[in-house]
């Protein structure tokens, strides 16, 4: 039997890996060496838990599908998921390694428990992924890693109970993979921030803060927040703080939180929260 050995939700931003390649090169600008430092803990966490899967709940931005056909949930199953080209040219960095096995025993798993995701045998993932990943794991990667997309770009999205309901159903099917393998669930989606219309660069730190102080105890508080009003408080490129309820759901309520952060480098607030289950260090 597999289990998950933690959690991790994070925000991501086009910014967020532009500057990760820029700092690389020449140095951080003071307000992204604050992410690059507050996410050290992170990728020393990470790594100490030796994952052997690494699950990851993010969201597309129109670089893979389009509003002709926009699926609620999808999953990645393939070997290997290449970089989306977002206009700037692909960065340096590796493709994702994708494990088919693991892939469609969960895919399987989800559908027998009623979450009929579209499944995706080729899937270009953007900055959803690989703006923060480079933070956390350095290339190689360090697992396997399962990409599960949800709608957050065309109405109606799916509810942030929905999403929590993914992450529980997440956990049974990894529970139930053979061979004793460490789950890492992770949770991508921008703090708050907007970036259309009148009210374009708005963004709530305070909203931000509360989020990452309720998720470990008190989860359901900020389920009760009904997604419009994250998207009124926080911009409505706030919503995407629903996907972190995948991840939540996903573990247990024994969990500790390991790690909590926040600042505001640029447009989008940029935060991480790490948790782990009881009994799961590298030593076990
Ligand atoms: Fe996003």
């Amino acid at each position: 039997m597999s289990r998950i050995v933690g959690g991790i939700g994070i925000s991501h931003t086009p910014s967020m890996g532009t500057e990760f390649d820029r700092g690389m090169r020449e140095g951080f600008s003071p307000a992204w060496q604050v992410w690059f430092d507050g996410t050290r803990p992170v990728k020393a966490w990470l790594a100490a838990m030796r994952p052997d899967q690494i699950v990851v709940i993010y969201n597309d931005h129109l670089n893979l599908f389009e509003f002709d056909a926009y699926p609620t949930l999808a999953i990645g199953v393939a070997e290997r998921f290449a970089q989306a080209d977002e206009g700037w040219g692909k960065r340096p960095l590796p493709d994702l390694p994708g494990d088919t096995a693991f892939g469609w025993h969960v895919t399987e798993s989800l559908i027998q428990q009623e979450f009929d995701l579209t499944v995706c045998q080729e899937m270009a993932i953007d900055h959803g992924i690989y703006s923060w990943l480079p933070y956390v794991a350095d290339a190689p990667w360090p697992a396997p890693i399962l990409p599960i997309a949800a709608n957050m770009i065309r109405q109606p999205l799916p509810s942030s109970q929905r999403l929590w309901k993914l992450g529980r159903a997440l956990r049974t099917a990894i529970e139930a993979f053979p061979g004793d393998q460490r789950v890492v669930v992770i949770s991508t989606g921008g703090m708050s921030h907007q970036i259309s219309g009148a009210r374009f660069g708005i963004a709530n730190i305070d909203l931000d803060r509360f989020f990452l102080e309720h998720l470990h105890r008190d989860p359901d508080r900020l389920l009760r927040i009904p997604q419009k009003e994250l998207m009124r408080l926080g911009g409505t490129e706030a919503a995407e703080l629903s996907i972190w309820f995948a991840m939540r759901g996903a573990l247990s309520d024994r969990i500790a939180q390991i790690y909590t952060f926040h600042t505001f480098p640029q447009i989008t607030g940029c935060g991480v929260a790490v948790y782990e289950e009881p009994n799961q260090t590298s030593a076990d």
